[in-house]
């Protein structure tokens, strides 16, 4: 027996075998169990994955302890105080930091890659004009591999390189179309002069015949420098829910453009990437900070369904690094794009009276990256029902680098978990006498 192994053992058949312990670079070790149906005749049951590393992927690190968060071994820290969304997502995607050449070339990539198919502007009309954003945002992008099929070849590296740039820099495109055609706006094509954040501001906010600083200055150094980061923080972020099911669907052999919907449909929920939008919903319902304790007493009591929205994280168990970041962003933001609107100030005392709360101390719930960055966008005036779609597109980066790398290695099965079942035993379809 190796200190590398873990020894199982089915009391029922009086049978033990011992499993390897797979060793990343960093971090917990996981058992090798792949064999242990054939070897003890059971499966192990772990519903929300508490204990199940489904991969192994050499892209982001998480520490839940000690609130640490790598992209490529980089801390999220040093990237957000340095970097830029597009160096970021080089970096994930590639594995390494760009040279000022690889980052001209890659950008000017993003740059042609942007604008999207004309027939596809037209598709946008079939929606309803108060459709969800996001709602848009997963059909379009399912609709995109009929658009490339000629470069859907998942075998060719180059395909799927193309592929994965076309989503990263139509993202924001379609993001922004989303938002004009709901509000009844004429879109706006992509600008290849514009920096990647700059650009997107401009296709949501501009007016016919309007240069691109327009008179709020929406496209302020402040508002395209926050933006970027809270690109950056949203990147990547391991084996959550969305990138999983990006990875789960492309191990059918679907195409890229329709894993990234799943994704996309995944983020969509309020215990994900909907939880920016609910935390401002939650701040408009809560209203004044004198109401704080009715509603701290609301997320504590068992038998109601309010959760405390941007609260929580099922890895980070002391804080998260994000967070302290969209924290500082937000007193930034906010002194430039002043608000009448007292948001921020009962963010930061509902923060407080959360963090002295038992309940809460004891359930290690802090404060997540989305508890702050609607506050961000809120300023920068992005319409709540877009905080999202915003995700969306940091998080491509991420999405599209998981499928990279997963395609890239050798011997893909593809996902299929196993059930319990509860339900009937065999039932005789002629036994039944009252038809
Ligand atoms: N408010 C009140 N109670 C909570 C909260 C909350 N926000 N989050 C967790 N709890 C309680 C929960 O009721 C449970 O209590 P008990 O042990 O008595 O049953 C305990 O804490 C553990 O919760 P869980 O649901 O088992 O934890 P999880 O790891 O499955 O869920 C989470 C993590 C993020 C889904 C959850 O904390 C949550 O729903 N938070 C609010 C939604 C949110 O902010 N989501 C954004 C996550 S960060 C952005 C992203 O990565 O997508």
């Amino acid at each position: 027996m190796t200190k590398d192994t873990v020894t199982i053992r089915n009391n029922a058949t009086d049978k033990e075998t011992e499993f390897s312990l797979l060793r990343g670079s960093v971090g917990t070790p996981a058992v090798d169990i792949g064999s242990l149906n054939k070897e003890l005749g059971v499966f192990t049951f772990d519903p929300g994955f508490m204990s199940t590393a489904s991969c192994k992927s050499a892209i982001t690190y998480i520490d839940g302890e000690k609130g640490i968060l790598l992209y490529r071994g980089y801390p999220i820290e040093q990237l957000a105080k340095n970097s830029s969304f597009v160096e970021v997502a080089y970096l994930l995607m590639n594995g390494e930091l760009p040279s000022e050449v690889e980052l001209l070339s890659f950008t000017d990539e993003i740059n042609q890659h942007s604008m999207i198919h004309e027939s596809l502007r037209i598709f946008f009309n079939g929606f309803h004009y108060d459709a969800h954003p996001m709602a848009m945002m997963v059909g379009v992008m399912g609709s995109l591999s009929a658009f490339y099929h000629s470069e859907l070849d998942m075998s060719d590296p180059e395909h799927r390189r193309i592929s994965a740039m076309r989503m990263v820099a139509k993202m924001p495109t379609i993001a922004a179309a989303s938002h004009r055609h709901s509000v009844g706006w004429p879109f706006v094509y992509p600008r290849q002069d514009l920096e990647y954040c700059e650009n997107f501001m401009n296709m949501m906010f501009s007016l016919p015949g309007q240069k691109y600083i327009d008179k709020n200055n929406y496209i302020d150094p402040i508002a395209v420098k926050a933006l970027n980061l809270l690109f950056i923080l949203h990147a990547d972020h391991e084996q959550n829910a969305s990138t999983s099911t990006v990875r789960l669907a492309s191990s059918t052999g679907a195409n890229p453009y329709a894993c990234v919907a799943a994704g996309i449909s995944a983020l969509w929920g309020p215990a994900h990437g909907g939880a920016n939008e609910a935390v401002l919903s939650m701040l408009a319902e809560i209203g004044t900070v004198d109401r704080i304790p009715k509603f701290i007493a609301k997320a504590k009591d068992k038998n109601d369904p309010f959760r405390l929205m941007g609260f929580g994280h099922r890895v980070y168990k002391n804080f998260d690094p994000r967070a302290t970041i969209t924290r500082e962003t937000c007193y930034e933001v906010l002194e430039k794009f002043p608000s009448d609107d007292p948001l921020f100030e009962l963010a930061i005392a509902l923060e407080e009276y959360a963090l002295k709360d038992d309940y809460f101390i004891e359930k290690k719930l802090y404060p997540n990256v989305d508890f702050y960055s609607g506050i961000i966008y809120k300023a920068l005036k992005i319409p709540e029902d877009m905080f999202t779609v915003m995700f969306v597109i940091a998080r491509t980066a991420g999405w599209v680098s998981h499928w990279l790398e997963m395609m890239s290695e050798p011997g893909q099965r593809i996902g299929r978990p196993r059930q319990i079942y509860t339900g009937y035993k065999n039932r005789d379809y002629s036994s039944i006498d009252n038809r």
